[in-house]
């Protein structure tokens, strides 16, 4: 049988096998050097003073929040104002760092906050603004910082899926306070689990740190290596990236370049193959932007059946994904929250994320947008 086309395959070179082999042999598998260079890579890339590497961006998210001690009271609930279209980890996290997830409503042609619905969310209560970065498009980051600066209160972005990105000619993740990467299995760049924090702010960048490296002065590589002592410092958790984890990164990192190129390739043949089908395609970004380009994902009509779009695609060997289903009406949240967002609940009744990664060739997108098209008729 032809293997199915799925949405978002990870890539697998000669490369990242010598080096996670060179990693695996050289005895050293926790966070070490292959993790310093990662590190120093995404500094160089973003611009970022700092970056700590860690086991995923969720852990990133809620070691943050954290270290920005974000539930200091005792009397209220404090808020974090989030997005609905994200992945279900981002609101766990904020709520285990002790703050009650506040959604927003987005704007349904992008899915990324409406910053007027953010403007609106903000009350005595809330701590931070936690904006998603969705599918590599950034946010509109003059409007969310205007209105954080109003109120006095820090961004943490959620760049899990741009890497790679910039808004204005700044790279995205450096808006706000700190920003955080995921190069989870589906991302543009892949370990199987992973992610990174970046800030100019060193006590940040240290207590991160610290809270990752279970609350200890020196990180496991160091003591090891040249046989130093530590002492505890802090309470801290098990958050860090391993060497293995950079090793499957370092040689993909290489390729960045390439890999965004061949993304944009793919992104082009499917707006020109899909343009006359009674679809919405992403909408374009701004010339002075750069998209990360990690999902590519287009909104059907809304009388269409998307369970059967996908059920019909699926038959023909083509894997489909939804990113997301609004958080505010999952069981957990439901009843609690009972909000009304009618731009997610559109975006999110609608959005199909079509086979993207590239692993995907040219060849597949046009037997994407053809079985897309049969199933729509
Ligand atoms: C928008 C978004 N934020 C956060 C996460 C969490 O990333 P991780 O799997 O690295 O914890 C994901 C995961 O897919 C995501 O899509």
């Amino acid at each position: 049988m032809k293997e199915p086309i799925v949405f978002g395959a990870p890539y697998l070179d000669d490369d990242m096998i010598a080096e996670v082999v060179a990693c695996l042999r050289s005895g050293w598998w926790q966070a070490g050097p292959r993790v310093e260079r990662l590190e120093a890579e995404v500094k160089r890339r973003t611009g970022a003073k700092h970056c700590v590497a860690v086991s995923s961006a969720t852990a990133g998210i809620h070691l943050v929040l954290m270290a920005l001690k974000i539930d200091q009271s005792t009397e209220r609930v404090d808020e974090v104002v989030t997005s609905p279209i994200c992945w279900a980890s981002v609101p766990g996290a904020i709520e285990l760092a002790g703050a009650q997830p506040v959604f927003a409503d987005v704007d349904p042609r992008t899915g990324n906050l409406d910053p007027h619905a953010v403007a609106g969310a903000i009350t005595p209560h809330t701590r931070a603004i936690l904006p998603v970065h969705l599918a590599g498009r950034t946010c509109d980051m003059d409007a969310i910082m205007e209105i954080a600066q109003r109120h006095s209160i820090p961004v943490v972005e959620d760049a899990s899926h741009a890497f790679g990105a910039s808004w204005k000619g700044r790279a995205t993740g450096t808006f706000g306070v700190a920003g955080v990467f995921s190069f989870n299995r589906a991302k543009n760049i892949a370990a199987a689990e992973g992610g990174a924090v970046i800030t100019n702010d060193e006590h940040l960048a240290s207590a991160v740190r610290l809270l990752a490296h279970g609350g200890v002065s020196r990180g496991s590589w160091e003591r090891f290596s040249f046989a130093r002592d530590y002492e505890v410092v802090s309470a801290g958790l098990n958050c860090k990236m391993p060497d293995l984890a950079a090793a499957m990164l370092l040689p993909q990192l290489a390729r960045f370049e390439e890999f965004q190129t061949k993304r944009a390739t793919l992104w082009t043949l499917y707006d020109s193959m899909l343009r006359h089908l009674p679809i919405s395609q992403p909408p374009r970004w701004g010339e002075r932007s750069v998209h990360a380009m990690h999902l590519y994902q287009v909104r059907l009509p809304a009388a269409i059946d998307r369970d059967q779009v996908r059920a019909r695609m699926w038959e023909g060997g083509i894997g489909t994904g939804i990113h997301y289903r609004p958080l505010h009406q999952e069981p957990y949240y439901g009843n609690s929250l009972g909000s009304s967002l009618p731009g997610a609940e559109e975006f999110g009744r609608t959005t199909l994320s079509l086979p993207f990664s590239v692993r995907v060739t040219e060849a597949d997108v046009l037997a994407v947008s053809q079985a897309l098209e049969e199933a729509l008729s």
